[in-house]
């Protein structure tokens, strides 16, 4: 069935396509925005090849070096458009209240009015001279009973191809969906129409932008921006924040967490998921090398952003990874932070604003000690050393990342594909901190555990548009993310929680660490990366009480005789300037987690400002 639409756009549908709904659907959204074309995805390796193709014919990316860099390509971006814009995303709930305080929010009917259906709605023509791309994915495995089928209609061939990377993309998806299977919609335009005869720019985008989230309806509408989480909509749009709201109803977790196997020299297995805050270290901890001194230890990844956990019959939770691939953070990772990431990296990669090396290969700020003595930076413009000194230019963007398969990974999980997910024996909370935050911490019970990670606190980074390094409160690293009332979200983790108690099945532990302290030179202090492993093991070894540890204002932390310090030099000294607690900085911090309190007024669990007057009480005595 080849139907024009109305105003021309042929739709090409697919002849066997059986789901009556979703070619309507794309018809309807050919027509508003005037796409072009229509192209509709089936996720290939030559589809893929040809879409690369066209990017590079259009100057979006650059095909690297063969012989150094395999079938890869570095693609630039426009540099108004280099990370997530979380002042323009939004929450459309009916009720202000269930967007809650930390989200911005308009109500549904003004929203669509601006977006889809006003006279001057943005959507009207905004994909003018494009194609319009169906992509169709999953999100898990496909044709898994936790799995979730989203479409999203993209006019950006680069989100196109990057989706078949992140998920799992194209014809079997579509064939997943049937006749009449539910999926999330997802429109997405990088708002740059073509009048005829107009000459297209690298990278289009648009200085206004929307990133859109009706939770009631499952529906996403982004707008302006091509890259990453604005673009890529099954990443942080779908699988963080719709999904919480179909979580929040179904008695589930989305959350913005690795998901990890670590097998002991003894070959005991366990399942560790940790929410650190956006460009904090979850790809990195998700590869983690054991140091020397863990000689028989094995770290797996099962996934490095994104945890969908759910309850099992047995009463524990079940965590498996929603997407397929990887984008992450290019700046820092090298063969000492993360030889399992550099060795992803070799071949298939889409590299996004990083250096162009002479020899067509790419380059990023901490990838080698010794630059190169001259690049192309992510801007197109000369970089040398002494450029650099003199001026401060970055070769890489600092939030330059890379989008491989997850299957490039050579400590891929055996079971990371499995729909049934992985049982978790513990969740980590981790922040940025410079100082105050000891470097790991036990929470006594699930509720100081919920408490530890509502009030988290985190120095902003590059991953988000605005300041950086400013301490935010930062709650389960989903500050960005919750696709509801932060205030409910707590009390669905404290109700989770509950119910598990109540099956007799073991809880997980719940820990909060923190890499990040400084010296008085302004250095880390903790060696972290592949180091954090030892951290791991306290960890490990509280779960089966096989570790001890000293009761602090908040929780258990180790003391420096509970740590496994073989193949490091690390004293007691520089272990206590980690792990110390000083008073008057808790006595500060307690304020922000009040103010918080404030801020979240409304639904607030009791048992957090309970939790919080007995730390005060501690503290004060
Ligand atoms: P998103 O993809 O943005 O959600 O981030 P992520 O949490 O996966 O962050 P990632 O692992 O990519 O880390 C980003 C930055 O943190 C890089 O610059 C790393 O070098 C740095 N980093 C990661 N782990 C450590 C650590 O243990 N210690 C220190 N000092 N830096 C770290
Ligand atoms: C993050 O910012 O937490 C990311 C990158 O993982 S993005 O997909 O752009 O959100
Ligand atoms: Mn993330």
């Amino acid at each position: 069935m080849n139907r024009p639409a109305m105003e021309g756009a042929p739709l090409n549908v697919p002849a066997d396509l059986k789901h009556k709904r979703l070619a309507a659907w794309v018809a309807e959204v050919a027509a508003l925005t005037e796409a072009a074309d229509v192209y509709w995805c089936d996720g290939s390796q030559a589809e893929y090849d040809r879409l690369c193709a066209k990017l590079v014919a259009a100057g979006t990316m650059k095909k690297l070096n063969p012989e150094l860099r395999p079938n890869s390509y570095l693609a630039i971006s426009d540099p108004s458009d280099v990370a997530r814009v979380e002042d323009r995303t939004y929450i459309c709930s009916e009720r202000k209240e269930d967007a809650g305080p930390t989200n911005n929010w308009m109500a549904p009917a003004d929203m669509r009015v601006l977006l889809q259906t006003g006279d001057k709605a943005l959507f009207r023509g905004a994909m003018k001279g494009r194609t319009l791309y169906v992509v169709p994915f999953s999100m898990g495995p496909l044709g898994s009973h936790i799995s979730h089928i989203g479409v999203e209609l993209s006019d950006s061939p680069y989100v196109a191809i990057s989706m078949r990377t992140m998920t799992r993309m194209g014809r079997a998806a579509l064939d997943v969906l049937g006749e009449d299977g539910d999926f999330v919609p997802c429109v997405h335009t990088v708002a740059a129409p073509l009048e005829a005869g107009q000459k297209d720019v690298p990278w289009p985008c648009n200085s206004t932008k929307y990133i859109v989230h009706y939770p009631e309806t499952h529906e996403i509408w982004s707008y302006g921006s091509g890259y990453g989480g604005n673009a890529l909509l099954g990443k942080k749009c779908f699988a963080l924040r719709i999904a919480s709201t179909m979580g929040r109803d179904q008695g589930w977790l989305a959350e913005h967490m690795l998901v990890l196997g670590v097998t002991s020299p003894a070959g005991k297995k366990y399942h560790v998921a940790g929410a650190f805050p956006s460009a904090c270290g979850k790809t990195n901890f998700s590869m983690l090398v054991p140091p020397a001194g863990y000689e028989g230890w094995k770290v797996t990844t099962i996934g490095d952003d994104i945890a969908w956990i759910k309850p099992g019959t047995d009463g524990r939770l079940y965590a498996i990874n929603p997407e397929a691939g990887y984008f992450g953070v290019a700046p820092g990772t090298n063969y000492k932070t993360n030889p399992n990431c550099m060795d992803s990296l070799k071949t298939d990669v889409v590299f996004t604003n990083v250096a162009l090396t002479d020899d067509g290969d790419v380059w990023w700020e901490g990838m080698t000690d010794t630059p190169p003595a001259h690049l192309i930076d992510w801007q197109g413009k000369d970089w040398t050393p002494a450029i650099a000194k003199e001026t401060g230019a970055k070769a890489a963007h600092p939030n330059a990342r890379f989008t491989v398969a997850a299957t490039n990974n050579p400590v891929l999980d055996p079971e990371w594909d499995n729909a049934d997910g992985v049982a978790i024996d513990a969740f980590i909370f981790g922040g940025r901190r410079s100082t105050t935050v000891p470097l790991v911490t036990q929470a006594r019970t699930w509720v100081e555990g919920v408490y530890m990670a509502a009030t988290m606190g985190s120095e902003t980074t590059a991953a988000a548009a605005g300041q950086q390094g400013i301490v935010r409160r930062d709650p389960f690293a989903m500050l960005p993310f919750a696709g509801y009332n932060m205030a409910d979200y707590f009390q669905h983790w404290l109700n989770l929680g509950e119910k598990i108690a109540a099956t007799g099945a073991k809880l997980p532990q719940i820990f909060c660490v923190n890499w990040f302290r400084k010296g008085a030179d302004g250095k880390f202090v903790w060696p972290g990366y592949g180091e954090n492993m030892r951290a791991m093991e306290w960890m490990l070894g509280r779960i089966e009480g096989t570790a001890g540890g000293k009761d602090n204002v908040f929780g258990v932390s180790p003391r420096f005789e509970d740590m496994r310090w073989e193949g490091l030099s690390f004293s007691k000294e520089q272990f206590e300037s980690v792990i110390s607690i000083d008073t008057a900085a808790w006595k500060q911090e307690l304020t922000l987690h009040a103010e918080l309190f404030k801020q979240l007024e409304y639904h607030l669990p009791g048992e957090l400002p309970a939790t919080m007057a007995s730390i005060e009480e501690r503290l004060g005595s």
